[in-house]
């Protein structure tokens, strides 16, 4: 039997799946690696966190002993976005990495905005936010210039660990959207946009796509974690656009919500022109030439987490949500609101915090995980109707990462969205997408739907309950006022922070 392996480059850790060509997930392993917020809004990783984290997984694959190195045929990669790693000239690390849940870029956000004026969204194709790298590149730039001027080439999270795999310096399409330095619709760097805001254009990596054969691994890379010099590196892609292809959204018509640190809602365009005008992110798909739209809730699951680990600790995750199901549509009246470490869509606001709003004496520890949940499916309904008011006809939608472990969040889910949710049988999201692209660039699929019809199969399906449906729009009415009724305060106490 032959083998591949989809590495996903996480924000907490890497997990690496070793897939055999019948989809099956034959092991798994991960090992997680440190954030730094050294302040307020600042979220950083070393590099060689990541470098190391990938050789162990690669490791604990191969000593789980099933599988022989000469049998892995493709390895590829899905990698947490926009973080922005940069190489001097002998492509060494110059600083730590600055993440995609960093806030730090404001300010160069709104320069931006006033130097690129309309070529933002006409060839960007997004608006300018603090997560994506170009005002990474410009806080670098403005703050450490010493660092900056040593700078040779820029690299997203996974390109990296890829380079070090392969010793080949790449970065493929659907990351690269991510930057704003890329024309998305004809797939180049921008020359114009690096001009206008003063990025040398010889920072910027050559372009692959997403199932391009990149290197083979590294004497040294397979001497440190017994892989074979033989196995070949497939490019991969974004972490949003690998859950994508590891849930079949392959098609016009297709579209998915994920749930893990932050949330997506993402839905498959053909449609280079989709009129969301900077709404929502609008980005290159990791299927060639193909495009998708998605809204970010940046603490979804991270909502549930933090919530967790404050006020939960000493319980298991399914023991914290054991109550959820004996809870009523609504929380007894309350309300949360994610925005733990700001807001991206519809708000894209770095300053706005999370509130419950309608706390009552009667309330009790399940009425809050209910109200956790709720509210980040609300602020997930908010980037779907986005979608939906484009023009965008969404009757149903996968659900994957840790949204879909929860039968009551997955009805939650079809109730606040009125549409079918649908769950997959052996859900593995962005790393089963990043096998697929070594399993499609291996040659064993002529196509990622061809993969996808071979890999993946619909578990159970959920349908909108209409009673639920009518009270969540009732609730969702109120939810979206939290955020303009809540604004001035959260700026106010951004002093006190
Ligand atoms: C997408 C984004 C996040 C990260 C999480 O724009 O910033 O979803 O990709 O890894």
């Amino acid at each position: 039997m032959k083998y591949v392996i989809g590495v996903d480059l996480g924000t907490s850790a890497v997990k690496a799946l070793l897939v055999d060509r019948n989809g099956h997930v034959v092991h798994e392993a991960s090992a997680s690696y440190p954030l730094f917020h050294e302040q307020s809004g600042y979220s950083e990783q070393r590099p060689e966190d990541w470098v190391t984290g990938t050789m162990d997984v690669m490791k604990q694959l191969l000593d789980m002993g099933s599988v022989k190195a000469e049998d892995i045929d493709g390895i590829s990669f899905s990698g947490q976005m926009h973080g922005l790693v940069l190489l001097d000239a002998s492509h060494q690390v110059l600083r730590n990495a600055i993440l995609w849940n960093d806030t730090r870029t404001t300010q160069q956000c709104r320069q931006i905005e006033d130097r690129l004026g309309p070529m933002l969204l006409d060839t960007a194709r997004n608006a300018a936010l603090e997560g994506f790298t170009l005002p990474k590149l410009l806080w670098v730039k403005e703050h450490e210039p010493e660092i900056y001027a040593q700078a040779d080439v820029f690299l997203l999270p996974k390109d990296y660990v890829r380079y070090r795999m392969t010793g080949h310096i790449a970065q493929e399409y659907s990351d690269a959207a991510g930057t704003l330095l890329l024309d998305v619709a004809n797939k180049r760097w921008s020359s114009a946009i690096c001009n206008v805001v003063g990025v040398e254009e010889r920072l910027c990596p050559p372009l692959v796509e997403s199932h391009d054969f990149v290197g083979y691994v590294t004497a040294d890379f397979a001497a440190a974690t017994g892989l074979s010099v033989h196995t070949k590196v497939f490019a991969g892609g974004a972490d949003n656009a690998c859950g994508a292809i590891g849930a079949g959204i392959l098609s016009d018509g297709k579209a998915m919500c994920s749930i893990g640190t932050s949330g997506v809602i993402l839905s498959y365009e053909e449609n280079k022109a989709l009129p969301v005008a900077g709404k929502v992110h609008f980005f290159n798909h990791a299927q060639q030439d193909a495009y998708y739209a998605m809204g970010v809730t940046l603490a979804a699951g991270y909502s549930l987490q933090w919530f967790h680990d404050t006020f939960c600790e000493t319980q298991s995750f399914p023991e914290m949500l054991s109550g959820l199901a004996s809870t009523d549509v609504g929380a007894k009246g309350l309300l949360f609101t994610p925005y733990l470490v700001g807001e991206r869509t519809p708000h894209p606001d770095a300053n706005i915090r999370g509130s419950f709003i309608g706390m009552d004496a009667s309330h009790t520890q399940e009425h809050f995980t209910r109200a956790v949940i709720e509210g980040i499916t609300f602020s997930l309904r908010e980037s779907l109707d986005i979608l939906r008011d484009a023009g965008k006809h969404i009757p149903m939608m996968i659900s994957i990462g840790g949204g879909a472990k929860n039968e009551t969040w997955l009805q939650i889910q079809a109730d606040v969205f009125d549409a079918e949710i649908v769950r997959l049988t052996s859900e593995q999201g962005p790393g089963m997408g990043a096998a697929m692209l070594a399993a499609h660039g291996c040659g064993w699929f002529e196509s990622l739907e061809a993969c996808a019809n071979e890999f993946l199969r619909p578990a159970q399906r959920y349908q909108p309950n209409p009673e639920n449906v009518a009270k969540y729009n009732q609730l969702y009415r109120l939810y979206q006022q939290v955020y303009d009724q809540t604004k001035v305060l959260s700026e106010s106490l951004a002093a006190f922070r």
